[in-house]
């Protein structure tokens, strides 16, 4: 295993799950109140993909995103809940669903109300008629999506990526949230200490202690919890998925790889001794410079052997569905639940070749993928398999 907190190599590969013992994830019932531009909207579903088609502004993108909060977190867009209020509403919003989960329907209800006083940061949830926390919608919904925001992923900002990473693997590996912010925690403590006169240096040897603890538990999530996934393989053929994710080696690298091969408490000194040999040059930069914090995530076109971020932007479309279809994949051969996929226009990127493999891809998982468009004509090919339908200003038909 290389363990170091900066160098990771993960493997995946595409061929079929064992089909057993899965169940698909689907929304049977969804309603809205007042939520965006829906003053109110029902929709009555199987657990087929369900393609949206509508015109710029009619809400499409809006639906999508009342499904992601079925799961935890403040949604796709991750827009602040008083945004997603109705303009001309009372000021909160509502969603009820009836979700088919591994143990069987669910009733999910969750919505926002800014009251006075309030600073409007939380949301109601219930399930099953229980009062609960966003939090615990994970335990039921599990959700992977692709939208156009992350377009430039390859090409922007590191951090985006490691971001991207980390959500990819905390659906496999929810532990890595808990070593994320208990390393975050000591490095900014660590960093506070650069800006003192004087330190002891065991308030040093402490915090280095628990970052170097922490940071390889985050190195080893983001590399074992994949490659020692029971499908993993360099030499798996992919014929089905390759035009579509092409993907077969993602090397997450740091500026500077220190070479760490060792057990983790190896690694874990390792680490450490770096942390210590480096503090001069981080109080110099008033930060810490080495560390998973500064990892990267490099993906490889495969046949093409190409970075990903010069390849083209339908190529770079493909190969991130292909991250998010795989993360899909993980999540069902481990956890026996395939997840909901939320694709916000993805299709019109991707060429005759592509757009048939992302389908088939769809249909292979069984997922309740839900996918936008403003071209039905792209969608053809699902006809007979999805369920298709038309959104015209906040109003939702087959
Ligand atoms: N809080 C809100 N209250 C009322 N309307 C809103 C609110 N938030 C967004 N909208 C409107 O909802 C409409 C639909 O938005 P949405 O993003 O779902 O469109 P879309 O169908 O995905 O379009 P596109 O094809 O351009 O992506 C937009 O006109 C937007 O201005
Ligand atoms: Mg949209």
């Amino acid at each position: 295993m290389t363990a170091s907190p900066n160098e990771h190599t993960i493997k995946i590969d595409q061929t079929d799950p064992a089909e057993t013992g899965t169940t698909t994830l689907s929304v049977r019932t969804l309603k809205l109140s007042d939520f965006r531009n829906y003053a109110s909207a029902r929709l009555d579903l199987d657990a087929r993909p369900v393609v949206l088609v509508g015109d710029n502004g009619s809400g499409k993108t809006n639906l999508l995103e009342a499904v992601s909060l079925l799961g935890p977190g403040h949604g796709l867009r991750g827009r602040p809940y008083a945004e997603l209020a109705r303009k001309d509403g009372q000021g909160g919003f509502a969603i009820a669903a009836n979700v088919r989960t591994r143990h069987g329907e669910l009733d999910i209800g969750t919505g926002f109300a800014q009251r006075v006083g309030e600073d409007g940061t939380g949301r109601t949830v219930r399930i099953a008629g229980k009062d609960s926390s966003a939090g615990a919608l994970g335990d039921y919904v599990k959700q992977v999506f692709l939208i156009p925001a992350m377009d430039g992923l390859f090409t922007g900002g590191g951090s985006d990526r490691r971001r991207f990473l980390d959500r990819l693997v905390v659906a496999i590996a929810p532990g890595l949230r808990t070593s994320l912010s208990r390393y975050e925690r000591a490095m900014r403590q660590r960093n506070r200490l650069f800006q003192m006169r004087e330190y002891g240096k065991s308030l040093f040897e402490g915090l280095e202690e628990q970052m170097a603890e922490a940071g390889i538990a985050i190195a080893a999530a983001r590399s074992t919890r994949w490659s020692g996934s029971p499908r993993s393989s360099t030499s798996g053929a992919k014929p089905k998925a390759k035009p579509l994710s092409p993907t077969r080696c993602w090397r997450c690298m740091g500026r500077s790889r220190p070479t760490l091969r060792a057990v983790a408490t190896e690694a874990e000194d390792a680490f450490r001794i770096l942390l210590e040999e480096g503090r001069e040059r981080d109080r110099a930069a008033s930060r810490t410079l080495e560390g998973p914090h500064r990892s990267d995530l490099l993906v490889v076109h495969g046949p093409k052997n190409a970075p990903a971020a010069i390849c083209s932007s339908g190529e770079q479309k493909a190969l991130l569905l292909g991250l998010v279809l795989a993360k899909a994949e993980l999540i069902k051969t481990m956890e026996g639940i395939a997840p909901l996929v939320l694709l916000d226009e993805v299709a019109a990127h991707l060429d005759g070749v592509r757009r048939e493999a992302l389908f088939a891809e769809i249909l292979r998982l069984k997922v309740q993928a839900w996918m936008t468009g403003t071209d039905k004509e792209l969608f053809s090919p699902l006809a007979q398999s999805a369920q298709i339908l038309d959104v015209n200003r906040g109003i939702i038909s087959p």
